[in-house]
């Protein structure tokens, strides 16, 4: 890997600007996966994941196999998906209810804990060969924390802690949490999954990105299919993106900046869902949490919520969205699904149809902005300017005492923002 010094890092992200290599060079990739992805806390899943002792589920920190799983005496560790013989990734289900992990090559096994349990044929390992050796384990990563049911982790021991970090952000999983009669959420549909030949910096800009949505989505909402035509014969569409005078709704949103690089944008909804279902569940929610914040639940006042550099919270479709770098040009998304715990039923029933309908892999409004990601990967690739204007909203942001920015309308705050942490994570010592 090429050396790159930490002046010509701070060149790459200007007040107003960022410059194209930062989606485009393969070095600079890497180097993301040491400098963020290794020493930062990062989400790895939800403890409903791994609800009993045996259960496991298995993900990637940066390109980092891991496995969360529950030990027999109920902790939920995540440790490194290597076997501590010659190195080959020992559980390749995704998720599953083990006893032992049982790596394939020669047949080492471990316990649940990552603690090595048996190997085959022992006597043949001279005399000096120490297999009670911690390290012939699979291994447990440094830091391991969990926040109402979501677990994160980190591969450095020099991570401050989970709550502080999260800082205001920790209200994005408060309300998700409290939205449940009992206090937390299980992650109970399965998991969309979707990749895309882009950066994973785009997903991430995109997430705070008011501006997109008129452009971006036409083809979702408008009649002609004006944007693009996915299929021959597409005539349909629904307004999403419109009030009911027929507005643009960015025209009265706007994007929240936390520190460490976290985010979020205003809801689009102007009234929370009532009738039917919706007052059983109100009333469970005023049981549980009193009426004020029962209201405040119900209102959810943000339409989603970043945890930099790879978690999403999309409110109204209640789910998780999880990015997950490959290469430098390429990544996966997942989508996870949560159900209130002790909700009726059709709350959960009409999240899953919401999600399938804006967030599949064959959904409307997704596969809209991957159409752009991977527009946006290929006219990179042209050399007539080498940066992307990020200036609108500027000198238009207000900033409170805690730190928090907001911008209002189609500002680029978030995006500026995103890229000012990117830079803080790169050039830390
Ligand atoms: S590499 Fe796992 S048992 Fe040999
Ligand atoms: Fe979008």
């Amino acid at each position: 890997m090429r050396d790159i010094s930490m002046s010509e890092l701070r060149e790459l992200v200007r007040d107003d600007r960022v410059h194209r290599r930062v989606f485009l060079d393969a070095d600079l990739f890497e180097l993301e996966m040491h400098r963020i992805f290794a020493r930062n806390w990062i989400f790895v899943g939800h403890e409903s994941q791994v609800a009993k002792p045996g259960d496991f589920f298995s993900t990637r920190i940066g390109r980092q196999p891991v496995v969360m799983a529950r030990h027999t005496d109920g902790k939920v560790r995540v440790l490194y998906n290597r076997c501590g013989h010659r190195g080959a990734k020992v559980v390749n289900e995704e998720a599953g209810n083990a006893k032992r992990f049982r790596c394939l090559y020669h047949g080492w096994m471990y316990h649940t804990d990552g603690r090595l349990a048996a190997v085959p044929l022992p006597d043949d390992y001279p005399a000096g060969c120490d297999l009670k050796d911690p390290k012939l384990g699979m291994i447990e990563v440094a830091r391991v924390a969990s926040y109402r049911g979501f677990v994160f982790a980190s591969l450095s021991a020099k991570v401050p802690d989970l709550v502080d970090w999260l800082g205001e952000a920790k209200q994005g999983l408060d309300d998700v949490a409290d939205g449940s009669p009992e206090g937390e959420v299980e992650f109970a549909g399965g998991c969309h999954r979707y990749e895309y030949a882009g950066n994973w910096k785009h997903q991430y800009e995109n997430l705070t990105d008011c501006y997109h949505t008129l452009s971006t989505h036409a083809s979702t909402v408008a009649d002609d299919g004006q944007q693009f035509h996915r299929r021959p014969g597409e005539t349909g569409g629904q307004a999403e993106f419109t009030d009911k005078a027929g507005a643009p709704v960015i025209l009265d949103i706007g994007v929240y900046t936390y520190p460490n690089g976290h985010s979020a944008t205003d809801t689009i909804i102007k009234e929370p869902a009532a009738g039917g279902v919706m007052e059983k569940y109100r009333k469970q929610l005023i049981k549980k949490h009193g009426k004020e914040r029962a209201e405040e639940v119900l209102r959810q006042p943000y339409h989603n919520m970043t945890i930099f550099p790879t978690l999403d919270i999309l409110f109204v479709q209640n789910v998780i969205r999880v990015i997950m770098p490959i290469a430098v040009d390429r990544t996966e998304v997942r989508i996870f699904p949560m159900r209130f715990k002790g909700a009726p039923r059709e709350i959960f029933e009409n999240h899953i149809k919401y999600v399938n309908l804006t967030h599949s892999a064959s959904s409307f409004v997704q596969s809209d902005d991957l159409e752009a990601f991977r527009r946006v990967q290929q006219g990179l690739e042209a050399q007539g300017t080498e940066w992307n204007l990020l200036a609108r909203g500027i000198g238009q942001e207000r900033v409170n005492n805690k730190g928090v920015g907001y911008g209002t309308r189609s500002s680029e705050l978030g995006q500026r923002h995103q890229h000012h942490a990117w830079l803080e994570a790169m050039v830390r010592d």
